[in-house]
């Protein structure tokens, strides 16, 4: 029989970081920093001038050429990445309780979350609006920046 005990029981660990604590801290600090990211980032796109009608690939090069939305959107990406990986791990952790089940989900969230990690920090950190620039067919707001 498994005898679960009480919540505030001090746990005396012997040696090594807890890893848990950390993971729990960083859930906390993350949301409270994702509040201000996400809500700055629907106020910005979807409020401020034009609005959802002025989103558009010109919006989106004009976002990215600029420094502060590059540190701010590569910040939302990493910060909720690895906060929704870290949650959904301990979801896997609550609900399935064969081990070698549990390796290979958690393996699974560890690698997708890597995965668009890492391709997020590309597109954000590489993104150049004038790759295949042709005069002919661009926007007027494209040829305003790449001619
Ligand atoms: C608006 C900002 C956010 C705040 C304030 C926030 C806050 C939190 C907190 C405090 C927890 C821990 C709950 C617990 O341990 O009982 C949590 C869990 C979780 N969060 Fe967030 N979060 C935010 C955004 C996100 C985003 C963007 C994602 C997805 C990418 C996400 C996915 C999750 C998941 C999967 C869990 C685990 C749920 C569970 O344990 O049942 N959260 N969140």
């Amino acid at each position: 029989m498994t005898t679960i005990e009480a919540p505030r029981t001090p746990v005396v660990r012997k040696k090594g970081s807890n890893l848990e604590k950390w993971g729990w801290i960083y859930m906390r600090v993350s949301g409270l920093i994702l509040v201000v990211l996400i809500f700055g980032h629907l106020f910005v796109n979807l409020m401020v001038g034009e609005g959802i009608s002025g989103i558009d690939f010109a919006f989106v090069a004009g976002k990215y050429a600029s420094p502060f939305w590059q540190a701010w959107d590569g910040l939302m990406l990493w910060l909720a990445l690895i906060h929704g990986a870290n949650g959904m791990r301990t979801i896997i952790n609550d609900y399935v309780t064969h081990p070698r089940t549990r390796a290979v989900l958690v393996g699974a969230v560890v690698v997708a979350a890597a995965f668009l990690i890492v391709l997020g920090t590309l597109v954000i950190t590489t993104f150049d609006p004038c790759l295949g620039f042709d005069p002919a067919t661009a926007s007027d707001t494209i040829s305003s920046i790449c001619a």
